[in-house]
């Protein structure tokens, strides 16, 4: 059979291809929203385009409702191929996307994709339609020009990972385990961004997060500060304090025991930044900004990827109109979160933050009501670089770029990975196709054509790939 056929097939259909893309971003998909419109366009993605797509390609296709109400999309399973002499691949993606206006600073519709020079702008197109698409493309080439698919594929693909509420697939992926997700060889998830802009890579960790709310409520009402500033202890004042007594400038965590889990640096671990490509003035040209908070490569890597982090993301009912308000706000809620490392505990983590903010709270002599709940929580990942799966990623980078993968891991966070590890028993690796300048979450969010076509065929050469293991190549 010939790879070269399929990548031929590929380069040929580009525009089919570029088309799809385009119908799924108009499809506004918006996660978590409170809009009818988004929650529709959630459901539709799923239970419209991509199951009419997948049917295409032969794909049987489950879709199964989640939670105990309407408010969550539902989740595809689907299947392709149940051949006892081919391996079978989970593969893992979303079709909910970050929200995206044009007044956020887009220059073009978020929702209506638009090329400019090699570059196909739109919400989602990276993070994760995009890269979903590749895998069907890809699977669609192969069966165009009447190639046996080297292996069995199964998705899992849903549409609440930009939410951060995962609780419910994870119930569901779990209690599957004997069911839908027996019998995977190997799970592949191309949902992150190379590390730079020319090398690909592959990915085998993500960091956790735990999302924190923290609300101070001071009055019953909004009060006038010229009447009552002076003798109220103001809840913006005490919510501020709380929230910078947790992070410095400078980064640092400064709650107490919050590094305790932190896994010790191996000498391997240590070793493995140097051959890493990674420019620190590129990195910090992509980001708009003139000094980070770590000068070396590898403290920069090491602090994006092995240790913790905490942002703090906004405050809710504070004043934040234009002019001026002279307001003391008797309720507000800060909104932060704490990036989790291996062998960090979500639990663990919201134990020591909930008693740092009472113990400061307490400090403050304030009669405040100040509580503090979390709302999206996820272990971090990490997978195993010498399983078979990884070869298989490797061969394929060389294939289709002619350079080898950097090994990488992740900052960021997608909840269902472990999951998946554990519900399958199998190799979960992430193999990205966008590029560390497509700005997933940001104004003005592209996939690069040549990224996008690269990807198909990277994805394709992976299965064959895979199939070569399986024959002892
Ligand atoms: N695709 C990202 C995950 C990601 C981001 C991987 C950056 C690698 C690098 C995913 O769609 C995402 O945005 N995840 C959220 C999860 C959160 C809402 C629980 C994240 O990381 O903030
Ligand atoms: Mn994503
Ligand atoms: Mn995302």
């Amino acid at each position: 059979m010939s790879l070269q056929q399929v990548f031929d097939h590929l380069d040929a259909n580009m525009s089919t291809y570029k088309t799809r893309l385009s119908d799924a971003v108009a499809i506004p998909s918006v996660s978590n929203s409170q809009e009818t419109e988004h929650v529709e366009a959630t459901r539709s993605v799923l239970e419209d385009y991509t199951r009419c797509l997948l049917e295409s390609i032969g794909a049987t296709v489950d879709m199964r409702e989640i939670g105990d109400n309407q408010e969550y999309p539902p989740v595809i399973f689907a299947t392709l191929g149940t051949s006892a002499s081919k391996k079978t691949v989970l593969v893992y993606g979303h079709m909910d996307v970050q929200p995206a206006q044009m007044s956020d600073g887009w220059d073009t519709e978020p929702f209506a994709m638009t090329t400019i020079d090699g570059k196909m702008y739109g919400r989602g197109t990276t993070d994760d339609k995009g890269p979903v698409l590749a895998w069907i493309n890809a699977i669609e080439a192969y069966q165009q020009e009447n190639i046996p698919l080297p292996v069995n594929i199964k998705f899992v693909l849903e549409g609440m990972e930009e939410s951060g509420d995962s609780g419910p697939l994870q119930d569901l992926i779990l209690s599957e385990a004997d069911g839908f997700f027996a019998g995977i060889d190997y799970t592949c998830i191309s949902d992150n961004y190379w590390l730079g802009q020319n090398t690909p890579c592959i990915t085998y960790g993500l960091r956790g997060i735990v999302y924190f709310h923290v609300n101070v409520k001071c009055a019953k009402k909004d009060l006038h500060s010229g009447v009552h500033g002076g003798v109220v202890y103001e809840g913006m004042a005490e919510l501020c304090a709380i929230l910078n007594s947790m992070v410095a400038p400078n980064g640092d965590i400064t709650i107490t025991g919050i590094n305790r889990d932190v896994l010790p640096m191996t000498p391997e671990e240590e070793a493995s930044y140097g051959p890493i490509d990674f420019n620190i003035d590129t990195y910090k040209s992509e980001l708009g900004v003139t000094k980070l908070t770590h000068r070396t490569k590898a403290g920069i890597l090491q602090h994006r990827w092995r240790y913790p982090s905490l942002s703090i993301h906004g405050i809710e009912g504070a004043f934040s109109d234009a002019g001026d308000k002279t307001v003391i706000p008797a309720e507000i809620t800060g909104k932060f979160s704490i990036r989790l490392v291996p062998d960090m505990d979500p639990q663990k983590v919201t134990n020591l933050v909930k008693a740092h903010i009472r113990s400061f709270h307490n400090s403050t002599g304030s009669e405040n009501e100040v509580t503090v709940s979390t709302t999206a929580s996820a272990f971090s990942w990490l997978g195993d670089t010498s399983d078979a799966n990884y070869t298989a990623g490797k061969r394929a980078t060389v294939r289709v770029h002619h350079k080898a993968a950097d090994l990488t891991r992740e900052g960021g966070s997608i909840p269902i990975t472990l999951t998946l590890q554990e519900a399958t028993g199998a190799s979960v690796m992430m193999l990205p196709i966008g590029s560390s300048d497509d700005g997933a979450h940001s104004q003005n969010e592209k996939l690069n054509v040549s990224n996008y076509l690269n990807g198909m065929k990277l994805l394709a050469s992976y299965m064959y790939e895979v199939s070569q293991l399986a024959a002892g190549r």
